[in-house]
This record gives structure tokens, sequence and C-alpha cells, in this order.
């Protein structure tokens, strides 16, 4: 049986990392991680607060979706106070620390689906949902949401999309969720800090992007778009090149491999 029970000292203790998780607020159960995360932001709470859950009643997905998240999964956010000229590269951050810290703790290689849902065999494994707040170039915060499925038995679940999976599924056993989260941290940390010093994580993030290449077809609000994903923008937009020769930029939205 995996140790697997998470506390504010187990997350913190000994943690290598300047700021980020030096401070967590941790809750059994809670409404949304992100939500919270929001309220304490806005009431000054330090860079780097992670606010973290076993379970959520009512997580929240990108595009307005539900995201379950039940027991043996993590919820957690992060509050951030970046520059304006780095939004746009939070997702590659923090999607791109999630892989790191997957392979680092399980030895699993997972891949991206634009913008940001991480896969493993194909399945989706784990979602990302960054709400910022902006006025003018000012940024009052902006929160990182992470959700990823670890010891869940998927079939337990038939509610969560047939193309998920959890990573204690694809290993065949249990695995220790702190690991993965302390993990993580120092992982998010390193390649935001990465950002100031001008190290470019672009690549790295494009390199791993399965959609490049790819004929997709694309929701984005009440537009569907059938096409190549040709290449992302230094924005982190996917440009999406038409049967009739066209490029549309498409800044977010849901994407499904047609081939
Ligand atoms: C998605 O793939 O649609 C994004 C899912 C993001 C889920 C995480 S779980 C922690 C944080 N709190 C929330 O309510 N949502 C995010």
């Amino acid at each position: 049986m995996v140790e697997d029970s998470l506390s504010t000292t187990s997350i913190t203790s000994k943690l290598e990392t300047r700021f980020i998780g030096q401070r967590v607020i941790y809750y059994p159960r809670v409404t949304s991680t992100n939500e919270i995360a929001k309220q304490e932001a806005q009431r000054g709470a330090v860079e780097g607060t992670v606010v973290i859950a076993d379970e959520q009643t009512a997580g929240k997905g990108r595009l307005k979706r539900v995201w379950l998240s039940p027991k043996g999964s993590i919820a957690l956010s992060i509050i951030l106070r970046p520059s304006v000229v780095y939004l746009p590269f939070l997702i590659m951050v923090s999607s791109l620390a999630v892989v790191h810290s997957i392979e680092a703790v399980t030895g699993l290689k997972s891949q991206l689906r634009w913008p940001n849902d991480v896969l493993v065999n194909g399945k989706k494994v784990a979602g990302i949902l960054i709400e910022n707040n902006v006025r003018g170039d000012i940024v009052n915060y902006a929160v990182i949401g992470i959700g990823v499925n670890i010891n869940l038995k998927l079939s337990d679940f038939p509610e969560i999309l047939p193309a998920a999976t959890s990573l204690s599924d694809e290993l065949g056993r249990n695995m220790s969720r702190l690991a993965l989260i302390r993990r993580l941290l120092v992982e998010i940390e390193k390649l935001y800090l990465a950002l100031s010093t001008g190290g470019s994580i672009y690549q790295e993030w494009q390199d791993n992007l399965v959609t490049l290449g790819r004929r997709v077809h694309i929701k984005s609000g009440k537009t569907d778009y059938e096409g190549i994903a040709e290449s992302v923008a230094g924005d982190g937009s996917l440009l999406l090149r038409h049967p009739d020769g066209s490029l549309t930029k498409i800044v977010a939205g849901d994407v499904t491999l047609r081939d």
C-alpha cells in the first residue's frame, strides 16, 4: 500500500523551492481549488501559495466544463504574480512541468494536446485551467489550476471521458501522490524562473505537442474548424491550415485528432 495521505507539512517539508509551495493551504474536500486560490490571491496571498485538495465538489474545466476530481486524483492551484509579458507562457510552463514530473516520478512518457491537455498513451491524464486577473498591463494575479488523475480506476468513473486515463491505470499499480505533487512544484518553479532569465520553453513545448502536423477538428466558441494543425505561435495560439490554403490563428479551443 502506497502511503498517500496529504497534509500541509508533508507537502512543504524540505521542499526544494524558493517560493512555490512554501505556503500550502490543504483541504480534504473543497468546491474548486481555483476558486479558493482566486479569493486568496484577491486578499493578497504571497506569490507561490498553493491551494490543494483531495477532492473537489465543483471542479472547473476549460471552456466552462465540469472537472471531476474524486479521491485518488489531485487538484491544486498555484497563485503567481508574473509580469504581463509572461502570461502566454504559463500554459507552456505548467504543461511541461506536468510532463517532466510524471516522467521523473513514474518513468511514463507523456505528450501534450494543444493547448495543455496531458496525455499518456493517447489518453488524457491531466488538465490545466489558468485564470488571470489583469487590468491593463497590470497582472493582479494568475492562478494555475492543475488536475491529475493519479490513483483512480477509470472503469469506476464512466462519466469521465472515455478518452481519459490515470497514472495508476497506466502503471498497473498505485503510486505516491505526494511524490508527484512535490516534484510538480519544483518543476513549475524551475520553468517559471527560467522565463525571467530568458530561457526558451517554447521549443520544448512545441516538440511535445502531438497535435502538430495532424488533421484536426477544432471547436472554438461557436465555430468549428477542420484543417491541419500547422504550428503554434510564440503566444501559444495554434495556426490551422484550411483545405483552401488559408490560415486561421486559434487562441482557445478544443482539439480532436482526425487521423
Ligand atoms: C481541463 O482540462 O478542462 C482543465 C481541468 C483543470 C482542473 C483543475 S483541478 C484544480 C483546479 N481547480 C479547478 O476547479 N480546476 C482546476
